[in-house]
């Protein structure tokens, strides 16, 4: 017999009611969380960044390869992510984590933009790092510099931190254009491995495929999840789920008894959802807000200036 279908709920007032019952929430974010702050995601249209695919610039055999390259990718994400402003679903989440001490938010995303909303980090964990740390590309050395802001980073970096009106095509993101060309010795260069006589570049403190996550972190959440009281609500916002072991925790938490709320526009970002769970297909920055009006009250966003 086939298996009937069973839709997860679209009704929203049927979440809020969910969500003041709850205690235990755990939000699993990725980069649609963002898209309506203007930053691009990963697998989606704009997912090309020159003629590379932004996945396949993101591993240690890339950086190696082609330091440069992989430094003006970063270059960029970094100057994109510093002018973009957190929109209100960051702000919502924000609100959340302060009214509720029992809601973990786990983000893929390393823009920064949910730390300047204000949430609290003892109730956010950054689980593929931060495009603001700055470490050593040798893992023996340990070197980092937390949340360095300067951008350009260096000034053979400065092509990937040009301004260009919306109509025209800024000529790094123009795979037409010749990429800049860097010199190894112009890259970051890592200074307590000089003082030692060696020579290591920088690297953006951002966790590439095939790396663990950050010490201690992985095993933070596993705790978390298997506490003795069950997982109430797990929200999968704006992300594909395509990458683990972020991916895993939808399952993980809806074997701690979990009801599963995707947020995502794409219609099959609801495939394995049951009629227990909910599919809000809509921008996060717009829903986000609504769903939780019923604990955070009317989200006010700050004044973010210009
Ligand atoms: N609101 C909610 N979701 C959205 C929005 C939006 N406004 N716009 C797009 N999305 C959804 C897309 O439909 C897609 O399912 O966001 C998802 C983005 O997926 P990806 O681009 O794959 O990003 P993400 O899941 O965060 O990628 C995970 O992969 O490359 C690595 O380390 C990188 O952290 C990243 C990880």
């Amino acid at each position: 017999m086939p298996r009937a279908y069973s839709r997860p709920s679209t009704d929203i007032a049927e979440f809020q009611k969910l969500l003041k019952h709850s205690d235990r929430v755990l939000a699993l974010c990725g980069a649609g969380l963002s898209a309506a702050s203007g930053l691009p995601t990963f697998r989606g249209a704009g997912g090309l960044w020159r003629n590379h695919s932004a996945t396949s610039l993101a591993t240690p055999e890339a950086f190696k390869d082609d330091p440069a390259l992989v430094w003006l990718f970063y270059a960029w994400r970094r100057h994109m992510a510093l002018k973009a402003k957190p929109n209100a679903g960051h702000y919502a989440l924000a609100e959340l984590a302060k009214h509720n001490k029992n809601f973990m938010c786990l983000t893929q995303n390393v823009d920064g933009l949910s730390p300047r909303a204000g949430h609290s980090p003892d109730m956010l964990r950054m689980l593929h790092g931060n495009l603001f740390d700055v470490k050593c590309f040798d893992k023996q050395c340990g070197y980092i510099e937390p949340n360095n802001l300067r951008d350009p980073l260096c000034p053979a970096l400065a092509p990937a931190s040009e301004d260009y009106p919306a109509d025209k095509t800024m000529p790094l993101l123009d795979p037409k254009q010749p990429t800049p060309k860097i010199k190894r010795e112009d890259l970051p260069q890592c200074p307590d491995c000089k003082r030692s006589g060696k020579t290591s570049l920088l690297r953006p403190g951002v966790v590439w495929f095939g790396e663990a996550l950050p010490d201690g972190m992985l095993e933070e959440v596993d705790v978390w999840v298997a506490k003795e009281r069950a997982i109430d609500v797990m929200l999968v916002i704006g992300t594909a789920a395509a990458v683990y072991p972020a991916a895993g925790y939808a399952d993980a938490a809806r074997k701690r008894g979990a009801r599963i709320a995707v947020i995502n526009p794409d219609r099959s970002a609801r495939a394995g959802l049951t009629s227990r769970d909910f599919h809000f297909e809509a921008d996060a920055a717009e829903v986000l807000p609504k769903l939780f009006e019923g604990i955070i009250g009317k989200l006010e966003i700050p004044d973010q200036g210009k």
